[in-house]
């Protein structure tokens, strides 16, 4: 596609990182995983919208367990001048998490404060425990200390779109994940 045609449709220019193939076998080895650790559980899984959602869809499928699912929605701001971002909470989970085996799916942790809020978040009600996925981890742009137990694919500091992943918004809807390229 020329870079009128893409500019018409407002595209912005991206590489295939991970097409449909590579995505769909890791997934399938994430549920694999999951389900071989929980063995016996029934595990509730509570995704981060929105960028979880496509990744959470076809990971369900491959965890062979009784699951519930539940999703909430935590959105960031930046805080004062220091462009902090501080995690607000938008939705709380109707289901009640004392006693219960969490697993959190996040579609990307990037500075990871999102995950340590939900964590801290959810530890409060006493779940039996927390642990998270996530499909892609940026750990050099980690600022807080986490620790992701299932990573599907780590990358450096690259933008990713695609497989729910947005950019103001759009592209959650390739089937792959791409990166974001200067002009
Ligand atoms: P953090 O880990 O608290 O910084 O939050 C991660 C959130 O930032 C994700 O849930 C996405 O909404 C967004 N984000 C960070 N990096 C990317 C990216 O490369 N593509 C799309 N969204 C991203
Ligand atoms: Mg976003």
């Amino acid at each position: 596609m020329s870079s009128s045609q893409r500019s018409n449709l407002h595209i912005k220019p991206f590489e295939l990182l991970l097409d449909q193939t590579t995505i769909n076998k890791r997934v399938a080895e994430l549920g694999s995983e999951i389900t071989r650790d929980y063995t016996g559980k029934n595990p509730l899984i509570i995704g981060v919208l929105k960028g979880c959602f496509v990744f959470m869809s076809d990971l369900i499928r491959q965890i062979k367990l009784p699951v519930e699912v539940e999703f909430v929605s935590a959105s960031s701001y930046v805080k004062g001048s220091k462009q902090e971002k501080e995690i607000k909470f938008v939705s709380a989970v109707p289901t009640p998490l004392k006693d219960r085996h969490i697993l959190v799916v996040e579609g990307i942790v990037d500075s990871a404060k999102t995950a340590v809020k939900i964590v801290k978040e959810f530890t409060k009600e006493e779940p039996a425990s927390v642990e998270i996925v996530t499909l892609i981890d940026k750990p050099a742009s980690h600022r807080e200390k986490i620790d992701l137990k299932y990573k599907g694919f780590t990358i450096g500091n690259e933008f990713l779109i695609g497989y729910g992943l947005d950019n103001t918004q759009r592209y959650r809807n390739l089937p792959f994940i791409g990166k974001l390229v200067d002009n």
